[in-house]
Order: structure tokens, then sequence, then C-alpha cells
């Protein structure tokens, strides 16, 4: 503490000085706007090269796998003064000890900053990502972050790695799972509701942590869906279709970047100046600091544009800040290996260094780091403000909003609390999976089991059976792929007939069975890319026995990505899609099936009807030669294909509900808007069915003819209503030129007069639509 205090009066002495200066001099950035650059600068001055580089240095603690290395002797280098962070580094006790180092041994005493992935919550965990999105609920999903923040600063972390807006349409790729799906507007409301939930109003409060918006850029448009495969793009589908959400984080005033694993132009996003640089500070205007993804510095070597040195130059003079996992004795590349070299051989300038430094050192004191090194880790706050009761039925309600109702043939759900009921599958007791992939700081085995929760939830008011059915997979190695980090399913010693008997004996004395079935968390996430789409052979198999029971039959399938099910939407009489719901998994999954709750989750991704058709995604432009029937049957010389329809199986936007709602009236204000105009768009939805429920009203637009090709559709606006049964309620919208403007062949941000369409309904497929003007 005696240094800190040192840092401190010394710093406002230089605040002094600087402040005049600054004055006098127009083309600096008015101190206002970075209220700690004069103790920034106080500090700098007092800093080696070698310390400069180590505050760049972000090594993991090892506390959680995340990657495939580790540093060595963290405690020593930090003592040391050789880490400017850590991360994957659990407890309020733990962290407070490292701070300690860090403050009292290191010779200048500069804290550490705590990152770690609270991906979607931190012990009250909530539904992954995807299934977050698909409850088109901004207000919950703030929340949500605002939730992980007070729990996961409670234990010491002051900056979590989320949130992560890469759009994708390619569900073969694992991380689809960690995303807000296919669209980026709504990906971008996501953002939002995401960095406002983690940092709040106050950075520096000991309840909130600093976002990092990742994975910049584009990195969920690998190639074949493969992880951490190439990305090629044009700008024009860049900036219209994949940067906004990226966009939307930084005008949220998110405090950092992740840059992303893939290449972007041929240069790997780590070295990739006009991204990092021309594109996120001088156009976007960030200032907050960048970080690399996990040892990415060191992978440019592998992509082949340089050598260890190179590397490292590249990633500084690109606009990276910190070094994530470099560090570590396998890794030869990494900024506190290789700069000090070329910074002294002329190829670094000191000033480069500087920037990068100051940037990392006044996120620490937006954090308050600097005033009580301490803040964040509070062993107090972690027995009470952690996996509380209030969190716990918050994130059960939030798992029952993300459920997305794909079938529901003759009013199956909601079953009856009563009779015997037959809960099958291997994912029924697998509480360790329920939490999904990402979920660093779950307590796994506290999360609840749908066998867990349905027993809670029935008492005695029914019977309930179970029989696991099968293993998860007949490849037993896929099977250890898909349960790694603690989330392991004991393969069951049973051949697989003998688990198909006993669930058909189980099966024969219930009045309906609810089949657990799908994949696994770890079968999506980072490093799980697919090439199959089906729920597991060994489960469908499982499935189908059921089915010929003759007994009704749902399907509760947990997935971490869009899969292909046209087998079961032909065969299985209801089907809901719960994700991977969270550490209260089993009890919400109760309450929607017995309609304690009404789903009301849309999905955000499609889903194809074949692995052949993806990637696949609802925004797409039109052919000059689109399908000239409406039933969808093949045209030759047409764009379809031989073997499978053009449409998806369930589109973007779509989710069934216990209830039914009807659109009608569409009517529009006025049927043309001046540049600086708006128009009111309304409709009146419906709830005609006998259950109270809520729909998600969606409003898409179409540019009819542009300077470049315009998508059929584009989400531009939706909104979450309530409905009892027998309400209407009148939902508007406004359209303004804003909502109609796109970026042309010359990257200008412009609206185009002409003609366009306003569809409004219940999901991307809806007809209901009305046209009108943009007029100069
Ligand atoms: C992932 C990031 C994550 C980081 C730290 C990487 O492998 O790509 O999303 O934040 O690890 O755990």
């Amino acid at each position: 503490m005696i240094k800190l205090t040192r840092l401190k009066n010394l710093s406002i002495g230089i605040a002094v000085l600087i402040i005049t200066s600054c004055n006098s001099n127009s083309n600096s950035k008015p101190i206002s706007e970075n209220p700690f650059e004069a103790q920034v600068d106080s500090i700098l001055g007092l800093m080696t090269l070698e310390e400069k580089l180590e505050q760049l240095n972000l090594p993991s603690s090892g506390d959680i796998t995340t990657g495939t290395t580790q540093s060595s002797d963290v405690a020593k280098r930090i003592e040391e003064g050789k880490v400017g962070g850590l991360f994957n580094i659990k407890t309020a006790s733990k962290i407070r000890e490292v701070q300690k180092v860090a403050v009292e041994k290191s010779r200048l005493g500069i804290p550490l900053i705590f990152g770690m992935d609270v991906i979607h919550g931190y012990k009250s965990t909530f539904p992954i990502p995807l299934g977050l999105s698909t409850s088109w609920n901004m207000d919950m999903i703030e929340k949500t972050a605002r939730v992980a923040a007070t729990e996961a600063s409670a234990d010491g972390i002051s900056w979590t790695f989320s949130p992560m807006v890469d759009i994708s349409r390619d569900p073969r790729w694992g991380r689809v799972s960690e995303g807000n799906g296919e669209d980026p507007y709504l990906a971008g409301e996501i953002a939002k509701a995401m960095v406002h939930g983690y940092q709040g109003d106050d950075l520096s409060a000991n309840n909130t942590l600093m976002a990092c918006v990742k994975h910049f850029a584009l990195y969920g448009a690998s190639e074949a869906g493969r992880d951490y495969n190439n990305v090629d793009m044009s700008r024009i589908r860049m900036y219209n279709e994949y940067l906004p959400p990226y966009k939307a984080a930084i005008d949220a005033g998110v405090g950092s970047v992740m840059a992303s694993f893939n290449e972007i132009d041929g240069i790997p996003a780590t070295g990739n100046k006009w991204l990092l640089t021309d594109l996120l500070r001088d156009d976007w205007g960030f200032d907050g600091f960048v970080v690399t993804d996990y040892t990415a510095i060191f992978e440019m070597i592998e992509h082949g544009v340089g050598d260890k040195y190179e590397v490292s130059e590249l990633a500084i003079e690109a606009g990276v800040d910190m070094d994530m996992a470099g560090d570590s004795p396998s890794i030869p590349a990494a900024f506190i290996k290789t700069l000090q070299q070329s910074v002294e051989n002329g190829k670094v300038s000191i000033s480069t260094i500087d920037t990068a430094v100051k940037r990392i050192l006044t996120a620490k004191y937006q954090l308050g780091l600097f005033d009580d090194p301490y803040k964040y880790g509070n062993e107090e706050r972690a027995k009470t403000e952690v996996f509380t009761k209030e969190n716990r039925d918050f994130a059960r309600q939030v798992a029952t909003e993300s459920m997305v109702l794909l079938k529901n043939e003759n009013q199956v759900l909601p079953i009856k609390k009563s009779g015997t009921i037959a809960l099958i599958g291997p994912l029924a007791k697998a509480a360790n999976n329920m939490a999904g992939t990402w979920s660093v700081a779950t307590d796994q085995d506290k999360s609840i089991s749908v066998f867990d929760g349905l027993t809670e939830v029935i008492g005695d008011e029914a019977n309930l059976l179970y029989a696991k059915g099968s293993n998860l997979d007949y490849d037993l190695e896929l099977e250890n792929r898909a349960t790694m980090f603690g989330k392991a399913i004991p393969r069951d010693g049973r051949t697989d007939q003998q688990l198909l008997d006993e669930a058909l004996q189980i099966a024969a004395k219930s009045d309906v069975i609810v089949a657990t079935l799908g994949e696994s968390a770890e079968f999506s996430g980072e490093s799980s890319s697919r090439t199959n789409l089906d729920i597991p052979q060994v489960q469908k198999d499982l499935l189908n026995a059921l089915l010929k029971t003759g007994k009704p039959v749902v399907l509760v399938l947990f997935t971490g990505r869009p899969l292909v099910l046209v087998e079961e939407n032909e065969n299985v009489p209801a089907i809901l899609n719960v994700w991977f719901p969270g550490s209260e998994a089993g009890l919400a999954i109760s309450d929607v099936l017995f309609g304690a709750v009404n789903p009301s989750g849309k999905l955000t991704m499609t889903f194809p009807r074949a692995v052949g058709q993806v990637p696949m995604h609802y925004n797409h432009k039109n052919t000059g030669r689109p399908l000239q029937n409406s039933e969808g049957k093949f045209e030759k010389y047409r764009t379809n294909y031989i073997d499978e329809r053009n449409e998806p199986l369930y589109p973007f936007g779509f989710g069934l509900s216990y209830t039914t709602f009807d659109y009608s009236n569409l009517t529009i204000d006025k049927s043309s808007i001046s540049m600086d105009g708006e128009i009111s768009v309304s409709v009146d939805v419906a709830n005609t069915g006998n259950y109270d429920g809520k729909e998600v009203v969606q409003l898409y637009i179409r540019d009819l003819v542009g300077s470049v090709t315009r998508p059929v559709k584009e989400l531009k606006g939706f909104q979450k209503i309530m409905l009892k049964k027998g309400e209407t309620k009148t939902v508007r919208f406004k359209i303004t030129v804003d909502d109609l403007k796109f970026y042309t062949s010359s990257l200008d941000f412009i609206s185009e007069p002409g003609d366009f369409e306003v569809f409004v309904g219940t999901n991307s497929d809806t007809n209901l639509k009305l046209r009108f003007k943009l007029v100069k």
C-alpha cells in the first residue's frame, strides 16, 4: 500500500501540470475524456521497458482449463512484477492473496486485473448465450449480465471475456452456442444489453465488471464451420452483416475488445492494423484496450505471417495491447519474450509500447483498482451474494423464457401432473451438463437435473419412473470428446439392447414419455465443430423405439446449436428445445412441461432441413433465378437443390406457444417517408387460444431496389408482449430513415429513395406486409 500511496501522490502533482498544458494544445484529447491520463503518465514515467512489457502480459492461472497451455510459476512472476493481469483464477481469497503479492511485493505495486470467462452467469448459471438470445427479452438479458457481474465481482473478478457477438449462420461451428445467432440487429441489441448489464453505470463500483466484446472480428464465419478456420469475406458483407454487433458494443461503451483467431483479408485479426486501429479506433472511436485471444500472437507463426519477433511486432503495431496466455513456457512468441529486442533494434518504437501500457493502466484506474486493489474480492459478499435463492429463482425464470417449443401436435404439452410419467434418456440425470459449455465458475454438480427437477415439482401428485435408455453415442471416442471438463456422463456397463429394454418396460407402464435427448454440453462450444447435425444415432434409435409404443412422447431436446430434426418433426408429437438451461435446468423444464410457464422463445438461428443447406440464414439475398412456385417444388435451372427443398425446417424467429396468436389489421400511417421523416406501423395481435402467453412480435423490411442487392428480409424491430387469453393488443413500431440505411459498394452508410416492404409477424416467414416509399 505504501507504494500505491506514493504513486497516487506523485500522480496528483503531475495531473496539475498536464491539465495546464492541455489547455494550450488543441490537438490533444481533452483531459475530461481520459480523467486518468495524468496518473497514468506519472506511473509510466517510473517504469522500465521490462516493466512496461510485463503490464501487457496476461497469463492463465491454471485454475480452470480454457486453452492448451498453462503458465508456470505465476506467483513468482507476479512478485517480480512480470504480470499485468491474470485470468482463470477463482475465489475471493485466492485473488486477494495474489493481488497482495502484486501490490506489496512487486517494485511498483501496480494492481492486477483479474479476468474470467463469465459468459452466461457465474455460479447462478443462465442458459447458454444462444438460448438467452431466444428469449428476445432485452431487459432480462441485461439483468443476467448484472447478476453475473455481482456474483463474479464478489469473488474477485473485475473483467469478463463477454459478450461474444460473432454472427454465425453455420451450425456446424460449435461456438454458435456462445453467440446470439444469425441476425446483426438482434445481436447488436443483445450486445448493448450485456455491456450495460456487466458495466452498469459505474465501472469502478465493486459489483460491476469490465466487459470484453469478442471475437473481433468475423470469427463466426469460419469456412466449413470448422473452428479456427479461415474467413474470407467482402467488405460490404462485413459492414452490413457481421460488424454491427461489435459496433453496438463499442457504442455502448465496452471497455475492452478481444481480437479473433481467424484471418481477415489474409491477415490474422491479431496482427490486422486495418481492423484493430483504422476501423476500431479511428472510425469507431474505441478508446479501451485490446486483448488477444489465447496464444493468438504465437499462432500467427503457424498462419505464416512471420517469425517469433515479427508476429509480436505485427500485433503491437496493429493495436493489440495485452497478450493472453503468451507467457507459457511452450510458447516462444509473446510480448514479454520478444518485444524488448524489437524495441532495442528499432523495429518497434517505445511510444507504441507506451500507448498499450497506458491503455492497460487506464483500465485499471477505471476499475478503481488503484484506489482499492482489493475492492472486487470480498468473502462476506461471496457468501451472501453468490448463488443466492433470489439469483437462482431468476435463473429459473430466464431458463423458461429461453425455451423454444418447436412442435406441439394435439396439445400434448403441457402434460398433466398425474398418472405415471416415464423420464427416459441419457441426459435426464446429467446435472453436470445442464449449465452447458463455457460455464467455468459453475459448480456443475449443484445444477438441477431434469430428474431432480421433476421429482421436486411433481411431489406426490404423479408417479415418476426413470430409465437411461441409451448412452450418449454409439461411438465411445466421440462421447469422450463431448463430455470433457468435468461433464462426464458415465457410460453404462449394460449393452445397448439392455438399456433399451429397460426403457421400453418403463414406457409400457407410463401415460406419457418425456425423452431427454440431444447433445451433451461439450458437443458444442469451442473446438466442437460437427459435420453431422443429427441427434446421435443411438438416441434416435431409442426415440424411435419409444414412439413405437404408441404412448405420447415429448422430446426435451438439449442442444448448443441448430440440429437437423426432420425425422423428429415428422414423428414426435411434441418437441421442446431447452438448449442448456443453466443451473436451475430441471426446475425450469418442469415449469414449462407442466404449464406453469407458457413457452415464448423464438429461434435466433435457422434450423436447416439438411447439413448440405448450411450456411443458411433468413436474411439472404435473392438470386436472378428464384423459384417461381410458392410450394418450393424443384425447378430446373432455378436456384435449388435436386435432392432437398430450399426452405429450412424451422425459420429464424420461429417458436410456438401453448396458446395461439392471430395477427391482423397491419396498418401504416403514411405511404411515403421523407429523408428526415419516420412512419408508424401498427398491427393487432390477438391471443386466440386457451392460455395466457408472451409473443415476440417481429418487424422486417425489404428494400426492393438498391444500388447494391438487398436481403429479402431484415429484422428491424421486435416487441415481446404479454397477452391474456382472449386479449388483443395493438403493437406499434416506428421506422426511421436510419432503419433503412445500409453500406453501399463504396461503404457509405446511406438510405436510398425507392420502394420498401414492411412485414410483421410471428416469425421471419411472415407474409403479412405493406409497402411504402422513401422519397427525396
Ligand atoms: C477463447 C476465448 C476465451 C479465452 C479465455 C479462448 O480459447 O477463444 O473466447 O475468452 O480462451 O479463456
